[in-house]
């Protein structure tokens, strides 16, 4: 079997993506749903199980979409990363307004977030393999440099979440899902903890470290730390050791972990030269950059034991959040397949590294 599912089961590992539910569904782009179908042992829904997808109306679900993704899943054989329980994006319009306007108070914030974990976790109970229970909690070191913390830029809807929450929410989240789904893997994610950088108040890694070493520590229920793995090459590389000296801390403490959401954007065509990109690299440079990102990541994760996992965010150009979410400067191509499903260097690479 020379699938990714294949090829990754060889050396233990299971290989995912997200899953677009509009584009899985789409007849006229059936390579699409074959794709998700044939080379990937694990999915996760890139939105459908997120607050604002399941309760658009307050008190009010709708599960026809996340049920449909994780029974496609079971047919195919393949285990759910459930994505997500806690975090201050995508929440339902009704919240967002009620967290802004001030309309939703801590006390408020705190029975719905415990009433949505409890609700979710036990719709979907025995069928998910790892949940991300908490997800991108902690600030940016370009926000404030020299102390990381719970939340993000002062006055930020980040921030305010946090705030209104008070610090033991962490903990609380993964007590709440465990009393709701025994069996399922608890993981905090984050995005920019793929390597410690100096060990410093400004250095993110070392905060989820910290934090997570604290919470196990307490007894609390995370099974888990889960990095996103969104690089871009216009900021240069990380080197392999670095990355897997990273996962060796982690796991250290306990628990496992895995790559949540890789891809690997550069810079983008020119659109008066498709030959170069925004930076007047070639293509071909450009994709071999995405390459490497991939290749250290995954040598990085099949070098521990204790590396569940390895997924990507989208497969392909064609479907990818990438050129939507970063415009200023323009990225993309950061998937393993091209617009038109042509493997990419990215793609040769991963398959030669299983
Ligand atoms: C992204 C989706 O890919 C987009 O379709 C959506 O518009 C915004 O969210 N970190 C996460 C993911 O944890 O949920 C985000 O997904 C990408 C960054």
């Amino acid at each position: 079997d020379q699938s990714l599912r294949g090829l990754a089961a060889r050396n233990g590992l299971y290989f995912g993506t997200a899953v677009d539910a509009g584009a899985y569904a789409d007849a006229a782009d059936p390579q699409y749903k074959s794709t998700v179908d044939g080379q990937f042992s694990t999915v996760t829904a890139e939105n459908a199980m997120k607050w604002e997808s399941l309760e658009p109306t307050r008190g009010t679900y709708d599960w026809a979409a996340a049920d449909a993704f994780v029974a496609a899943a079971a047919r195919n054989h393949q285990l759910v990363r459930g994505h997500v329980l806690a975090w201050y994006s995508q929440l339902p319009g009704w919240l967002t307004a009620g967290i802004q306007d001030g309309s939703i108070d801590g006390p408020q914030l705190r029975d719905l977030l415990h009433k949505h974990i409890t609700d979710v976790v036990a719709h979907f109970r025995g069928r998910i393999w790892q949940w991300d229970v908490v997800n991108e909690a902690v600030s940016d070191p370009w926000e404030t440099p020299s102390a990381i913390h719970l939340g993000g830029n002062a006055g930020s809807l980040k921030q305010k979440f946090a705030d209104l929450l008070g610090p033991d929410y962490v903990a609380d989240a993964f007590r709440w899902a465990r009393a709701a789904d025994p069996k399922a893997l608890l993981f905090y994610n984050d995005y920019n903890i793929e390597a410690f950088g100096d060990g410093g108040p400004g250095d993110k890694t070392q905060f989820v470290y910290d934090m997570v070493k604290r919470l196990r520590a307490a007894g609390v229920p995370i099974d888990g730390v889960g990095s996103q793995g969104h690089l871009s090459t216009q900021y240069g590389n990380y080197d392999v050791l670095a990355v897997a000296d990273a996962l060796d801390r982690f796991t250290g403490l306990g628990v496992a972990v895995a790559f949540t959401e890789v891809d690997a954007r550069s810079l983008t065509k020119d659109a008066k030269d498709p030959a170069l990109d925004a930076a007047g690299q070639d293509v071909n440079a450009r994709d071999q950059a995405s390459a490497y990102n991939y290749h250290v990541l995954l040598q990085a994760c099949l070098m521990n034991p204790h590396c569940l996992s390895f997924t990507v965010w989208g497969f392909t150009d064609r479907h990818s959040w990438i050129p939507g979410w970063f415009k200023n400067p323009p990225e993309g191509a950061g998937c393993l397949w091209d617009a038109g499903y042509q493997p990419k260097k990215a793609l040769r690479t991963v398959q030669g590294d299983l």
